[in-house]
């Protein structure tokens, strides 16, 4: 697998396999690899002939008393995983290398109003300039994004589509440890008790979604979960909200699919899940 820093090498390379004619899958991630990010490298290494992989903690998308400057850094356990999974090319900027003075941020409106859009000011703005530009630099058929972060997802989505990047993107499902919590390069942070009682949150989010398919009304499910949740030693509850699958709207008589999603605190760490319930 070949390592690449710099952007002006990044295109250079990019223009040799395009010469070449063939298609690119690219993954971007913050890095500290696990089963959820190395599954989208499959899923991408089975659909394209290259599958490009970029390791960047983007500082543009922390908030001030976020954990930009202990987010894990295992770079060569990293390295090891994209080569053992199939990973051709991997990108490696500097925040130098990706950020100069820029004076230009992209925003998508009403997706970034909502969920972590509120909780986490300016994030999604951060998310979308920085996935702009790798789009940019990279110019893949296919973008593999995981529906743990199933906001991003949308956002992104609608990124590529108001902004004619005329790239695929390709939803993966969210992976999960054996005991249901979603896996997550922040779950490191979680001491042992956090550890053992983070997956009841799903639990409960499952429970949910019963009721949801036996037609119990969405505000009645959201208090129960949230009452649930307030049992789990520990944990806090940051936000349990139901909406519209397709469009992050509230649900209306046209919704096929709701999706239940959560935001909660073990001590300061902050954990998202979601899930999908199919009502037609
Ligand atoms: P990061 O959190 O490293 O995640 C990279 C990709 O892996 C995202 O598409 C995310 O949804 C996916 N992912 C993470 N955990 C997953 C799981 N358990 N199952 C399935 N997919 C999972 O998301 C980011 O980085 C950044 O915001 C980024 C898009 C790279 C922009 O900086």
């Amino acid at each position: 697998m070949l390592v690449i820093k710099t952007v002006k090498k990044m295109r250079e390379e990019i223009a040799r396999i395009r010469k070449n004619g063939l298609n690119l899958g690219f993954v971007p991630t913050m890095g500290a690899l696990h089963e959820g990010h190395l599954s989208l490298i499959r899923k991408s290494v089975s659909e394209n002939s290259i599958t490009v992989a970029s390791v960047f903690v983007n500082p543009i998308q922390f908030g001030k008393n976020e954990d930009l400057s202990k987010y894990p850094r295992p770079f060569d356990a990293d390295k090891r995983k994209l080569e053992k999974n199939g990973c051709s090319l991997l990108f490696l900027p500097s925040p130098n290398e990706m950020y100069k003075e820029r004076l230009t941020t992209i925003h998508v409106e009403d997706l970034t109003e909502k969920l972590c859009g509120l909780k986490r000011p300016g994030h999604f703005d951060g998310v979308t300039t920085v996935v702009a530009k790798l789009f940019n630099i990279i110019s893949p058929d296919r973008a593999y994004f995981g529906e743990k972060d199933f906001q991003q997802y949308k956002v992104l989505n609608k990124m590529n589509e108001d902004l004619n990047f005329g790239i695929k993107i390709v939803p993966c499902p969210i992976i999960r440890e054996i005991d249901g919590l979603a896996m997550s390069s922040r779950n490191i942070y979680l001491n042992k008790k956090e550890r053992k009682n983070a997956p009841l949150v799903y639990d409960k989010l499952k429970a949910g979604a019963a009721s949801l398919k036996k037609g119990i009304n969405p505000a009645l499910v959201i208090k129960k979960i949230m009452a649930e949740i307030s049992t789990i030693e520990g944990c806090k509850t940051d936000y349990v909200e139901i909406l519209d699958d397709s469009n992050l709207r509230k649900i209306s008589k046209n919704t096929k699919k709701i999706r239940i999603f959560s935001a909660v605190f073990f001590g300061n760490t902050r954990l998202i899940d979601n899930i999908g319930v199919k009502i037609k």
